[in-house]
């Protein structure tokens, strides 16, 4: 394969892929930022560079997500290995995260549980930001675990503890002052599991049955068991679900109800707190 410039390369597969999906495949085999991209467009690619840029490229048009092609996406603030065992982080569940860090105090230790980690997007971010916490992380998928235990020891977190296993099986008499979950959501009928990145998704951390209730609406159930008093669970759902998520929290008596949409407006994290006077 013949050596190309930056500008021969980006124009080459332009046609076929979006620009800034293929600025962002040529900085990844470049290992280089955007700036250097705009720099020195006539910057000339060594042939295995030229080889692996066209290989993704293909990739991308054949609809591989590109954080599965360049192996990592960023959340919040940190960067996330991925992998095919994963779900991409979304931008939507900053939304979550950032909910749960107001009311987890900096200063003082409290004990927060994540179901469904996945690639530890939303606990490792929470054990980063509250060092004093300590994070449960929760997951069926040993693949997934082995994504999130990287990320964990990559981004040097230690207040994190990961769990292999059901939701809540292997937490028997444990109790958290926050549940905070991403679970599944998607109906199992809905056609978007058969378009865009979600082909290429797990389905494990994608679909749910009870028209994508079913996560939500056993873990809303089973969570009083493992809140403190006045303890918080906070879900991320699908954008017609927050109805459905506040009747099932008032159902299980919790207070407080609230959601809160995400930069599109659409609501998308729903949330309550244990109501202190209700025996469990
Ligand atoms: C929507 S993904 C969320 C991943 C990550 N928390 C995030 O927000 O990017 C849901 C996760 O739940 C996990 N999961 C699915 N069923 C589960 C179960 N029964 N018990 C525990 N985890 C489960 C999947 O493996 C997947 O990692």
């Amino acid at each position: 394969m013949q050596s190309e410039t930056i500008t021969q390369a980006l124009t080459a597969v332009c046609r076929e892929i979006d620009r800034v999906d293929a600025c962002m495949l040529l900085q990844h085999v470049l290992n280089v930022n955007h700036a250097f991209l705009l720099t020195y467009p006539d910057h000339v690619l060594i042939p295995q560079q030229t080889t692996e840029f066209f290989c993704l490229a293909k990739q991308r048009i054949g609809g591989t997500p590109i954080a599965y092609l360049t192996g990592e996406r960023a959340f919040y603030d940190l960067n996330f290995k991925v992998t095919e065992a994963v779900l991409i982080p979304r931008p939507e569940t900053e939304l979550l995260v950032e909910w749960a860090l107001k009311l987890i105090p900096v200063d003082q230790p409290r004990k927060i549980l994540d179901l469904g980690t996945g690639s530890g997007a939303i606990a490792i971010t929470i054990a980063k930001h509250r060092p004093q916490s300590q994070v449960t992380a929760v997951d069926l998928s040993a693949d997934a675990l082995a994504v999130c235990r990287w990320n964990t020891k990559n981004l040097r977190v230690n207040n994190l503890h990961l769990i292999a296993g059901n939701w809540f099986d292997e937490l028997s008499g444990e109790r958290f002052d926050l549940i905070v979950s991403n679970p599944p959501y998607v109906a199992e009928s809905d056609p978007h599991l058969k378009q865009g990145d979600l082909r290429f998704e797990p389905q494990i951390a994608l679909s749910a049955g009870d028209n994508g209730l079913a996560c939500i609406g056993h873990i809303i159930n089973a969570a009083p068991r493992h809140l403190v008093k006045s303890g918080w669970l906070l879900l991320e759902h699908g954008y017609d679900q927050a109805a459905a998520c506040r009747r099932l929290l008032a159902h299980r008596d919790f207070s407080n109800i609230c959601c809160y949409p995400d930069l599109a407006g659409i609501m998308r994290v729903s949330g309550g707190q244990m109501n202190a006077s209700v025996s469990i």
